[in-house]
């Protein structure tokens, strides 16, 4: 087979990439290790940025986000039984859009076909060859039968348990990590969300978070020990929990129902450099990690797409390498600033195992600096709907 780009990994990186370049006229192979079915199974974050939004109507997949999805013109943050407010369309002037990464993978998938675009699903054994030559290749298999992509370039699109980034020499690469000591406990529920924009919680007991999915599908967490199991927990002890650790006038609004889904995330910041390793390029969860507090995976994976698929447009136009040469750098500028932000708005919310009072003092510090000042909110919000590309 040969093709412009070889694309490693199905999911909104190597699908939002693709559509991009086919806009482009730029052909691409895409290569899933799973099925369709188990991709659009995974359950998970959906706070869009207004640039990820551009790129999703660029590609054809802005109707049923504008129909389905939900504009938040700002977030409720508590601590204790006090709750605030930060206006996002206030502060910087725009919002963000709470639409389901299910559904941009859906809407991602369905773009795909419709533009007669390959993708190859239940891939094994994948390898990438000849990276840092001009004429690099992909091997794989599908039900033992081995296949040869011949390519220009090959986006490492496969997400943190992927083989791209490890496809970059250990001499070459560095990676940068921060464990956090606790996960997130998260359960969906066929229930109406208990407030119309997201609650961020601060309690005592720990950090709760309230979002959404549709207008009868809710999605709470809870911040647990690492070492604990969804099966320690029943419905009504999650909601039993949860109640404890919003305000009580959020707590007595809750509407509760049996949960759909289940399941506990580890946290982590994680960033390899170079996202650049000769013709191989990273982008998404195969270079970068965020604690999800900040709602950034996908949406700094799609500023990723965004530098490369232009760079390559560049490249395939004008023959010019410099988009392509500075893309490792482009795009770890703001990888690091949504790093940050991550990593700060995790600290700020979050009880950590052994936190000192005067630790404790800082963190409550923090959030009245964040309640009562206007230029800490503007701060928030500015990373929260996203900073520019
Ligand atoms: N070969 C082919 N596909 C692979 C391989 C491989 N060796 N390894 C992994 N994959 C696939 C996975 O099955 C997955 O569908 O690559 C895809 C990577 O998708 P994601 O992990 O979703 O990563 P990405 O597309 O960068 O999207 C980032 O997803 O995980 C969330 O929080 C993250 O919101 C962020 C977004
Ligand atoms: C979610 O809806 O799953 C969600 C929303 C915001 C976050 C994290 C997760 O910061």
């Amino acid at each position: 087979m040969r093709t412009q780009v070889a694309i490693i990994g199905g999911g909104p990186s190597g699908l939002l990439l693709a559509q991009l370049l086919h806009g482009q006229g730029i052909s691409s192979i895409v290569l899933e290790r799973q099925t369709r079915d188990h991709v659009l199974s995974r359950i998970r974050a959906g706070v869009l940025e207004q640039g990820l939004v551009g790129l999703l109507e660029e590609v054809g997949c802005g109707d049923r986000l504008h129909t389905e999805g939900f504009t938040h013109d700002g977030t409720l943050i508590s601590f204790g039984d006090e709750m605030f407010r930060v206006d996002f369309t206030e502060h910087v002037g725009k919002p963000v859009v709470v639409y389901g990464q299910t559904e941009v993978t859906r809407d991602l998938y369905a773009a795909r076909d419709a533009s007669g675009g390959q993708t190859i699903h239940s891939v094994e054994n994948v390898v990438i060859k000849g990276a840092n030559t001009a004429s690099p290749t992909v091997v794989f298999e599908v039900d033992g039968e081995a296949s040869i992509i011949e390519c220009d370039f090959v986006a490492g699109c496969d997400g943190f348990h992927g083989v791209s980034r490890k496809t970059i020499p250990e001499t070459v690469r560095r990676d940068y990590e921060k464990v956090y000591p606790f996960g997130w406990l998260g359960i969906l529920s066929e229930t109406p969300p208990v407030n119309h924009e997201l609650i961020y919680a601060n309690s005592s007991r720990g950090f709760a978070l309230c979002s959404m999915r549709n207008a009868n599908l809710s999605r709470y967490y809870i911040q647990c020990d690492l070492d604990d199991s969804p099966d320690n927990w029943s419905d009504e002890a999650f909601w039993n929990e949860l109640r404890r650790r919003i305000p009580p006038d959020q707590a007595s609004a809750l509407v509760t129902g049996p949960s759909v889904e289940k399941s506990i995330a580890p946290l982590r910041s994680f960033v390899t450099e170079p996202m650049r390793w000769g013709r191989l390029f990273l982008c998404g969860d195969a270079a970068h990690i965020v604690p999800p507090t900040g709602a950034k995976g996908l949406n700094t994976a799609a500023s990723d797409v965004n530098y490369l698929y232009r760079a390559l447009a560049e490249f395939y136009k004008t023959g010019s390498e410099s988009g392509l040469d500075e893309y490792s750098a482009k795009a770890l500028a703001r990888v690091w600033k949504a790093e940050r932000f991550s990593w700060w708005f995790t600290t700020l919310m979050h009880r950590f195992p052994g936190q000192s009072e005067f630790d404790l003092k800082m963190q409550i510090a923090d959030l009245e600096f964040l309640r009562s000042s206007a230029s800490a909110q503007k701060a928030m919000a500015e990373n929260y709907v996203g900073l520019p590309y």
